[in-house]
């Protein structure tokens, strides 16, 4: 067992997005400092306002918040001076991660932790290529969405520092999320992995005519008692994205089957996207 100890000083994150706010809030919900970092004013207030609002909601706390700052990037060496950790939660484009991180390891003092927010670069990915003056302290931290979902996984790579993993485990835990360990590099880190064979395997029957959406998501929730199928989920998250995730699976791997994509594919091409155009697996439209 690894002696953990206890971390001094602030908490930044670099993106002021959907994560970056929602980090925000976990981050100086036990009475730490964050400090919120995005190119875009508007982002910043919005974050702020965000924060404000999950706290208003949080009704059994003790009411000990931290202060949550925001920061422009241009001060970032300043900003950094005071931090333990931080996050970047910019948006999912390895070029921008790649130069967000060895900025990050230029400018943050030795003794503070690096993190990635990234779904589908995993920290090993990210750092192939750079070179950084400390890669030890470099690691995925990767959450959930919506903000009620209070999984967080933490991930290394081969050089990281196994003491440092041990104290964002035990911080992530103080803040109230679940944090659960990703032994090994591991593209989709544990519970996207799962999801994507879910996925893979919806596809293939569908394309194979062996049952409809409705029917695949019936018998799903029927017998593990979810409240949505696989067919709906992927509607919720956008037919678009599901094909680039598990593009990025199959540049990355053997093996992975073409069937599922190419159904993907030719219902993005009919112009099904999912919830967000009204037209996925399910008809949205009729139904509002
Ligand atoms: N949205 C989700 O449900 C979700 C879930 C899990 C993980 N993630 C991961 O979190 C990361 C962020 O996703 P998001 O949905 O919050 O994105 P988002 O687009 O909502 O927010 C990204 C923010 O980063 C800012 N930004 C861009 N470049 C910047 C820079 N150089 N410095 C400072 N700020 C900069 C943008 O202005 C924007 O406000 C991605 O890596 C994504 O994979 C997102």
């Amino acid at each position: 067992m690894q002696v953990v100890r206890k971390p001094q000083g602030s908490v930044v994150i670099i993106g002021a997005g959907t994560q970056g706010r929602r980090l925000a809030y976990m981050w100086s919900s036990k009475g730490g400092t964050v400090a919120l970092v995005d190119l875009q004013e508007q982002q910043l207030r919005d974050g702020l306002q965000y924060v404000q609002q999950l706290r208003e909601e949080a009704k059994d706390h003790d009411g000990d918040w931290g202060a949550v700052e925001v920061s422009q990037p241009a001060a970032l060496e300043s900003t950094l001076k005071d931090a333990w950790l931080v996050v970047e939660c910019v948006p999912e484009n390895l070029k921008l991660k790649q130069k967000v991180i060895t900025q990050l390891d230029d400018l943050a003092p030795e003794r503070t932790i690096i993190a990635s927010n990234s779904s589908s670069y995993g920290i090993f990915e990210i750092l192939e290529g750079l070179n950084l003056k400390n890669n030890k302290r470099v690691m995925s931290a990767h959450c959930y969405w919506p903000p009620e979902t209070s999984a967080i996984e933490i991930m290394g790579h081969k050089d990281s520092d196994p003491k440092l993993i041990d104290l964002v485990l035990e911080q992530c835990k103080e803040h109230g999320f679940s944090p659960f360990h990703v032994r090994q590099p591991s593209i989709g880190y544990i519970y996207n992995r799962i999801w994507a064979a879910i996925k893979r395997e919806t596809l293939l029957t569908l394309s194979e005519g062996v049952a409809t959406p409705k029917e695949i998501d019936a018998i799903f929730k029927d017998v593990l008692k979810t409240p949505k199928g696989p067919c709906e989920q992927m509607d919720v998250v956008g037919l678009d994205v599901v094909l680039d995730i598990e593009n990025h699976y199959a540049e990355s791997r053997n093996g992975i089957p073409t069937e599922p994509r190419d159904y993907l594919q030719n219902m993005i091409q009919g112009g099904h996207l999912g919830v967000k155009n009204g037209q996925g697996f399910y008809d949205y439209d009729q139904e509002r």
